[in-house]
């Protein structure tokens, strides 16, 4: 008998004992996991891109996680070229930072990144159906739907003016809310004003109010203390009268919990396996840890107010409707009680909770919207409550980012601020209308130039549908996580000259104007393609009301511990580590 016959008779008599199954199957475990750290196959398809080595399971994480994400994307596509590849985890991003290549696969990818809610959280159950419905992360009819959802209210040039009396009344409340940061109470031991708080607690009561068309009772003049109501009972909040404030304080902790220190262990796991996703979300619902329960908790009570304001919503239009039919709306609550009263009194507790969304709000909005609708373009509840949180995540913090470090800008550029001032000056005595906030140049390019320098959303994340052949002929395989990276191109200086220079001036048209970008992709703050920000209309307008309003009453310095340029982080947005601190002064 040949010795190769007789050492596959022991091996198998070896199996067939206890000890030997065992073996066997610790072997085959093992063989498993290494097939999921080292991914073989992927590497060897990825095998043409250029690269940093990925760790086995962890691929190159370490080194994203000690050098923060926008870096280490521009590090590595300074040295590996404009199409290069990083691992995170397992799994390979395609970092494409050549402007011709970026234009031409954001118009043709039209999907995000399939899975990109995996790199940021483990939602399981209704949270997770809610997450996947949102119009940044939907595919689809259901991205169609939730992107028409927000055209209709923030695009539509009457429906977007309609959001201008909400962001004109908050900046009412916040504006004098900084005169206690003025220098003259400065020298009453005052500190600096930190702009990312303040700027970060105007735009969420801005956003917040647009999107649920409810008071979010933000108080401006409360210092670091978290506002808002409990968080325990959501329904007892609402019910309570607090809804707005209840809403705010679960916003900012949806923020929270996004953070990568506050990331669950499940996370970890997803990252590093995610083919064994379904069993991972599995377990972390049957055993999870605090971080887990805490990014549980805090989607669900965020869908669980959203639910009882739409529902509160619609009751209340029905019984408004139907008490208008009998006049007693009209009669200021005064008609008949016999036959209206039950309506009546349902609309008078409701406003008298402060419970009932604005008609104008963006909640309103779609539930008055879908009534119309044809079956297939009808958004569901699931959809409805979707959207109004992706109104504030979408905007909240890219706002506040971009504002609070224009104004970082320009209080470290005299020469910005002055001619900003001149322009601000002209527009005295004007109320603040669409008209008026057409006609700043200045402002809106330096709000651009903030933008180039830090872009708050840098990577535009696209899912590759099919093999795509470059032009020098290698192949992105079909289901390429593409990284188009707008940060890397905002600061390419064949495309922007002195890319680090902060100069508004490139974005003016006219004699000593730049003119704007060269490259059509060479600027993309809001992105580019089908898959653009549906809100930049809405951003921008906030943007320049907020300037405006600001500089008619203050100019701002650098306080003397802030560093420039700021430091910056990468989290769900880009933004500025630490605070923003300003002087600010009175005009
Ligand atoms: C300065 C503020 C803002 C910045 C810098 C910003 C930036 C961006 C960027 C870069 C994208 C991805 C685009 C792409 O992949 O091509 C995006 C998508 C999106 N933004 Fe904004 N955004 C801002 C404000 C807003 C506001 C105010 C809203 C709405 C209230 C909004 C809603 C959205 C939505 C829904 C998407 C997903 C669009 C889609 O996938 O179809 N954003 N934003």
């Amino acid at each position: 008998m040949s010795s190769t016959l007789l050492l596959a008779r022991s091996a198998t008599e070896l199996v067939s004992t206890p000890f030997g199954a065992l073996l066997t199957a610790l072997a085959a475990l093992v063989g498993f996991l290494c097939w999921l750290g080292f991914y073989p196959l992927r590497r060897w398809r990825y095998r043409h891109f250029p690269g940093p080595v990925g760790l086995p399971f962890f691929g190159n994480l370490p080194q994203i996680a000690a050098m923060d994400t926008t870096r280490y994307l521009s590090y590595v596509s300074q040295k590996y070229g404009p199409v290069c590849k990083v691992w995170f985890g397992t799994r390979p991003w395609l970092v494409i930072s050549d402007p011709d290549l970026v234009r031409k696969l954001s118009a043709q990818c039209t999907a995000r990144a399939k899975e990109l809610t995996s790199y940021l959280s483990v939602l399981t159950g209704e949270v997770r159906e809610i997450e996947a419905a949102s119009a940044f992360y939907a595919h689809g009819e259901t991205w169609r739907r939730g992107r028409r959802a927000f055209e209709a209210s923030i695009v539509h040039p009457t429906r977007l003016a309609g959001h201008l009396p909400v962001i004109r009344r908050v900046l009412g409340r916040f504006v004098p809310s900084l005169a206690r940061y003025t220098t003259a109470s400065a020298t009453s031991g005052q500190p600096p004003l930190d702009a990312q708080k303040a700027v970060g607690d105007l735009m969420l009561a801005i956003t917040g109010e647009l999107a649920y068309g409810v008071d979010f009772e933000v108080d401006f003049e409360a210092e670091g203390a978290p506002q808002g109501g409990c968080p325990e009972d959501a329904s007892k909040q609402a019910a309570g009268g607090r809804v707005g404030a209840h809403l705010a304080r679960i916003s900012r902790e949806v923020f929270t919990v996004i953070q990568l220190e506050n990331a669950s262990a499940y996370l970890a796991l997803q990252l590093m396996f995610p083919s064994l996703a379904p069993a991972i979300r599995w377990l972390a619902d049957l055993l999870p840890d605090a971080n887990q329960r805490r990014c549980m908790g805090v989607n669900s009570d965020l869908a669980a107010v959203s639910r009882q304001l739409m529902t509160q919503g619609v009751s209340a239009k029905q019984q408004r409707d139907r008490a208008a039919a009998g006049e007693a709306v009209a009669n200021g609550f005064k008609a008949d009680e016999a036959t209206n009263g039950k309506a009546v009194n349902a609309i008078r507790a409701f406003r008298e909770l402060g419970s009932e969304i604005a008609a104008s709000s963006f909640m309103a909005g779609m539930l008055e919207d879908r009534k119309g609708a044809g079956a297939q373009d009808r958004l569901s509840d699931k959809e409805v409550i979707a959207q109004s949180s992706t109104f504030i995540l979408a905007s909240y913090e890219t706002s506040s980012t971009t504002t609070s470090l224009a104004l970082l800008l320009l209080a470290t550029h005299p020469e910005a601020q002055r001619a900003l001032l001149a322009e601000v000056d002209a527009t005295e005595g004007r109320e603040i209308d669409m008209e008026l906030l057409a006609e700043l140049p200045y402002t809106e390019a330096v709000i651009k130039e903030t933008m180039r320098l830090y872009p708050p959303v840098n990577v535009l994340h696209r899912h590759a549908k099919g093999d795509i052949k470059l032009p020098d002929g290698r192949v992105v395989p079909d289901g390429t996580f593409l990284a188009l990276s707008s940060y890397n191109l905002h600061h390419d200086p064949a495309l922007w000259p002195e890319p680090e220079r902060f100069v508004p001036e490139r974005f003016l048209t006219g004699p000593g104007g730049g003119g704007g970008p060269t490259h059509p992709a060479a600027w993309s703050g809001f992105g580019l393609g089908a898959r653009m920000c549906v809100g930049h209309k809405l951003a921008s307008m906030i943007g320049k009301a907020t300037l405006l309003s600001l500089f008619r009453r203050y100019t701002f310095s650098v306080a003397p511990h802030q560093p420039v340029p700021p430091p910056m982080a990468t989290g769900l947005t880009f933004g500025p580590k630490g605070g923003v601190w300003l002087n600010v002064h009175a005009r």
